[in-house]
């Protein structure tokens, strides 16, 4: 056995590696909204008072989580990115939000977040500076975590800019105890791997134990080619990362931009389909006031959020790449198994992808159930280890499958698809 093979079998069978960090929180990968992608730093709410960075612009997408059925298919945490604060702490050493921007103040915010049942997340920065130039927590990280304790904060998303590499563990261990002491639940959401990386691989042991998820690679744009990117990133580092996931910590491949302008419906259902496989938080970075019905839908869809939400959560990886198809597995509670054939071939029309083909690689044995969720919700019925299941697979576009077993005997599926072999074959996919 290769040890490429050899691992993913580990990681298969390995509770995650460390413990998560103890704070109750993020059990399942987050749900919310957060502002960055979609209104990114815009400060203008002279001219662009609808989509400039506001305390109108959180209610009214509170407003909107809570009557358009996000709150309820499980879209929780409405979270504030970089560029809220004013350029000058208060005379107490406080950061503070843009008065102009903020006349309520953030503990207004978050009262009126929280009367709508929904939960607030706010931003900070390990080092000197926020990555667009406001107060950095260097030096505050005692007075910035009681400051959002006493706002009544949810949710820090805590960046890494203008910070001393060689010091990046010890400030995002620093403000993770400094969140525990003020004796409020704070979700901690950190970058501290992204910015390591360049200088060493990240101890994603200590990560786990200091943060509930952490981003590792770029910032998502709102594109095709983002998205590719951080998937294949993701499969070329998953026998690092996927093991360090599990409740209570989550690698986090940034915000959906599903809903916005750079994505076809067909690349939509990819991210969706990808960032539940990968256990990510689901994070949304769109304008939820106006939103095409179905991207909607696709975000809503309960039977992925199912996946994303799995209660077993192991994250899924990468299985097989070849004929510009990619195969993604995760594994589910009840011995299910999600599966997810991508076509990255960027041309033609729908291909053909028979999942049963693969030597050494059954669909299930002796008897299971599949269900294809995308691209559209069919029941494939009763299926054996000699089924040959062929789905059709757009491009760009993703085929999302359950496979549920329904034999007394249980075979294991994901021991049988983490022996290797179909990660070892050669890919003669079709
Ligand atoms: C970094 C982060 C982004 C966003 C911006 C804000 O680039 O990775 O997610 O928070 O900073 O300036």
């Amino acid at each position: 056995m290769s040890r490429a093979a050899c691992l993913l079998v580990i990681i298969s069978l390995m509770s995650p590696a460390a413990e998560a960090l103890d704070n109750g929180l993020a059990l399942k990968p987050t749900m919310g909204w957060l502002h960055w992608e979609r209104f990114m730093c815009n400060i203008d709410c002279d001219t662009d008072p609808n989509n400039c960075i506001s305390e109108h612009l959180y209610m009214q997408m509170a407003d909107v989580m809570v009557k358009e059925g996000w709150k309820e298919a499980g879209y929780e945490y409405v979270c504030i990115d970089d560029c809220w604060p004013s350029h000058q702490r208060d005379a107490q050493g406080r950061l503070q939000a843009d008065p102009k921007r903020f006349p309520g103040g953030i503990k207004k915010l978050a009262d009126y977040i929280h009367s709508n049942g929904l939960k607030l997340g706010i931003y900070a920065d390990v080092g000197d500076k926020t990555c667009a130039g406001y107060p950095g927590s260097l030096g505050y990280y005692e007075k910035d975590a009681q400051t959002f304790a006493d706002w009544d904060v949810d949710l820090l998303k805590f960046d890494g800019c203008f910070m001393n590499r060689a010091l990046l563990g010890e400030g995002y261990t620093n403000m993770s105890k400094a969140l525990n002491n003020t004796g409020r639940p704070i979700l901690y959401s950190c970058e501290w791997p992204l910015y390591e990386w360049p200088l060493k691989q990240p101890n994603y042991t200590a990560i786990r134990e200091t943060c509930n998820h952490w981003r590792n690679f770029d910032d998502v744009f709102d594109s095709w080619s983002s998205v590719k990117s951080i998937l294949d990133w993701t499969a070329a580092h998953q026998d690092i990362i996927v093991p360090a996931a599990g409740p209570g910590g989550w690698n986090d491949p940034d915000m959906l931009v599903i809903g916005n302008f750079g994505l076809s419906h067909n690349q939509q259902e990819s991210q969706m389909a990808l960032w539940a496989i990968m256990a990510s938080p689901l994070l949304m970075s769109n304008d939820l006031r106006d939103i095409c019905p179905r991207s909607k839908e696709l975000l809503q869809n309960k039977r992925i959020i199912d996946i994303s939400q799995d209660s077993m959560g192991k994250q899924g990886y990468r299985t097989a790449k070849g004929n510009n198809f990619e195969v993604w597995e995760r594994p589910l509670s009840k011995n299910r198994l999600a599966v997810a054939v991508l076509n990255k071939l960027e041309t033609g029309g729908p291909r053909g992808f028979n999942i049963g083909a693969a030597p050494g690689w059954k669909i299930c044995g002796p008897q299971c159930n599949v269900t294809q969720i995308l691209p559209q919700y069919k029941e494939m019925g009763v299926q054996t280890q000699q089924s040959k299941i062929i789905v059709s697979v757009n491009p760009s576009g993703t085929a999302l499958l359950t496979v549920t077993p329904i034999s007394s005997d249980f075979t294991r599926l994901h021991k049988l698809n983490w022996q290797g072999t179909f990660v070892r074959r050669k890919h003669t996919i079709l």
